[in-house]
């Protein structure tokens, strides 16, 4: 069994957060999106990984995540040269994938699930096919599967205006070899993209064999700022490792769970985790308030913050107003001066610099 990660792509919903870098780094509680899907996919036992990178922003990713050696798997990097559709991405791995059966990971989707259920499921059954579906609010936005009683995938739609049904694809799925005869078969959609939920309905109407998986935990596309608020408050919710190894001057205060990376220090600050804090940040002054993640090299003073995420090495500088729901890009500089207005909410891009004053 080997997998694919599909890490290429245009990141257009994350603007402007990726025009500068690819939207599977962005760190999720300090830890980029990729690696919670690589660490799964590891943790179910399977260690041969292909990551599918794009010519933009392929380096990025390689140079972040490396051969495989911290996570104890071997990656090769795949690229694809222009984001054609996921189907398309499949074939490029096709010489990679050979003849093995194998799961497709989407790497902007951060999934709570033990893929061994479902990898037990896949070859108990010998399917060709076996997707992950989810229940949710808004099916428009994804491929929707119609399903019988059983789960037995009838039919599935890429992005439908009227919805057969509220069930969405997640971002993972097993297939066998016969996935690369399918999409030899198929033509692109009307956005111009090679859909694996064509290929799989290629499946169905050849009566192979394709079921599907309910997936009872969480599953969050981080697509847009506020989904990648709510991975980040789960996360921190659900796994944050504790360890202080930064240094707390006496007038600080730390309550709850909270992680303070190596070469960070805490000046006359109050933290009440869940916080992630990186390594060599500077915090004083601040109130650090439940799931905010601030990445490595970042500088707060004065300044209050909390369910919010910092990029590596950002400045917010003198904003007693609570900072709430925020997403402050890499390198970018807020800097307020005393007695501003009580609520302020942003969305700051990578190097931006902005100043009340
Ligand atoms: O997130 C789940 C949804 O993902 C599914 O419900 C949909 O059926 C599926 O088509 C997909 O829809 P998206 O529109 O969200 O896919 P997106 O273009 O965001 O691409 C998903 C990942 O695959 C992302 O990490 C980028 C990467 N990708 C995408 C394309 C189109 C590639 O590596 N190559 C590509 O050609």
């Amino acid at each position: 069994m080997k997998a694919i990660i599909l890490s290429g792509g245009k990141g257009t919903r994350l603007r402007p957060l990726t025009y500068t870098g690819a939207k599977q780094l962005v760190p999720v509680a300090n830890k980029p999106i990729l690696w919670y899907g690589i660490e799964s996919i590891v943790a179910a036992g399977i260690t041969d990984i292909g990551i599918i990178i794009s010519p933009e922003t392929g380096e990025e990713v390689k140079a972040k995540t490396g051969d495989g050696d911290r996570f104890g798997a071997q990656i090769t990097y795949i690229l694809q040269d222009q984001p054609l559709g996921l189907a398309h991405a499949v074939k490029v791995a096709q010489p990679f994938l050979g003849d093995s059966p194998f799961v497709m990971y989407l790497g902007d989707n951060l999934v709570q699930s033990e893929l061994d259920l479902f990898l037990d499921k896949f070859q108990a059954n010998h399917l060709d096919a076996l997707t992950l579906l989810c229940e949710v609010e808004n099916p428009s936005a994804f491929g929707v599967a119609k399903v019988d009683a059983q789960g037995k995938v009838l039919q599935l739609i890429e992005k439908p205006s009227v919805p057969p049904s509220n069930l969405a694809l997640v971002g993972v799925y097993l297939f066998s070899p016969a996935i690369h005869e399918a999409i030899a078969q198929i033509k692109p959609s009307a956005r111009g993209e090679l859909e694996i939920t064509d290929a799989i309905q290629y499946l169905i109407d050849q009566q192979k064999n394709v079921d599907s998986f309910r997936l009872e935990g969480w599953w969050l596309d981080t697509g847009k700022k506020d989904d990648l608020l709510a991975a980040n408050q789960i996360i921190l919710d659900s796994c944050l490792d504790l360890t202080i190894e930064g240094e707390i001057d006496a007038p600080s205060k730390i309550s709850g769970r909270a992680h303070i990376g190596s070469g960070s220090r805490i000046l006359n600050s109050t933290i009440r985790g869940p916080v992630n804090i990186g390594k060599n940040c500077q915090i004083e002054n601040c109130f650090i308030g439940p799931y905010t993640s601030i990445a490595d090299e970042s500088t707060l003073i004065d300044a209050d913050i909390e369910h919010s995420v910092i990029l590596k090495g950002a400045k917010v500088i003198g904003i007693h107003q609570r900072i709430v729901d925020s997403l402050v890009g890499e390198r970018a500089q807020l800097k307020v001066a005393p007695q501003r207005p009580k609520a302020l909410r942003f969305m700051i891009g990578d190097d931006s610099q902005i100043e009340l004053i």
